[in-house]
């Protein structure tokens, strides 16, 4: 069950400004997330930030980054959260890059793994480790635009609305089963800047509702 007034399917589609995030009502322990980020770290903070203010019951028990560069890291030491830096130019394959996020998030006793721009493929090296327990969030309303560049590939499809998704990972890149998604308007005079800063603050609320939606999957109250 969900503490939303919505019904299930519309706290699955967030349209709506005024949509209360999905919550779960569980007095569970909360659910250790290990989370994966390669870049800024917005997604990173909304879920900070959402923990903090005890809209998901959840704890970022490590956040794992690829990038020396990734402000996501700077964001970690902010909240008290530990970091681990995997760089996959150290690596010899993704499988191996892999195996070493494995090895990290056993050691925090992760139980579920949140892509939140991680701008690696993954392999079953990762998703055999953590069945169906790793989700990802992407810039466009899919199955449209999969891959890179998802909000030029928009601008560049003329489409006149976009959006973003939280889905559960796959082997078969951006297709697995979605979770949440929310629309963005494509107005007349974006740019891939403009464009993608709306789809980010609605990437914030998906986030936060679609780790609170695999939480209670996983807790069997959905
Ligand atoms: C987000 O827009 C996310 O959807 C995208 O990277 C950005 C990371 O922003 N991910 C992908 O494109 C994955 N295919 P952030 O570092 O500020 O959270």
């Amino acid at each position: 069950m969900t503490s939303s007034l919505l019904p299930d399917w519309a706290s699955q589609c967030l349209c709506s400004p005024i949509v209360t995030p999905y919550r779960t009502a569980n007095p569970e322990k909360p659910m250790k997330l290990g989370v994966l980020a390669s870049g800024s770290g917005s997604n990173f903070e909304a879920i900070a930030q959402a923990i903090a203010q005890q809209h998901l019951e959840a704890q970022v028990a490590v956040l794992v980054y690829n990038n020396p560069q990734a402000k996501a890291a700077v964001r970690s030491q902010q909240h008290n959260i530990p970091a681990q830096l995997l760089n996959h130019r150290d690596y010899a394959s993704r499988e191996a890059l892999d195996q070493a996020i494995v090895d990290v998030l056993r050691q925090y006793d992760v139980e579920l793994v949140v892509m939140a721009g991680w701008m690696r493929v993954v392999t079953p090296v990762l998703l055999e480790a953590f069945p169906r327990r790793v989700l990802n969030i992407h810039p466009s309303l899919l199955p449209s635009f999969k891959g890179i560049r998802a909000v030029e590939q928009a601008i560049a499809a003329q489409v006149k609305i976009t959006g973003c998704t939280a889905h559960w990972v796959v082997p078969e890149v951006d297709s697995g089963e979605i979770l949440v998604q929310a629309a963005v308007p494509v107005l007349p005079e974006d740019t891939t800047e403009t464009l993608h800063a709306r789809i980010q603050v609605q990437e914030h609320r998906v986030i936060v509702a679609a780790i609170n939606r695999a939480i209670a999957q996983i807790r069997g109250s959905l």
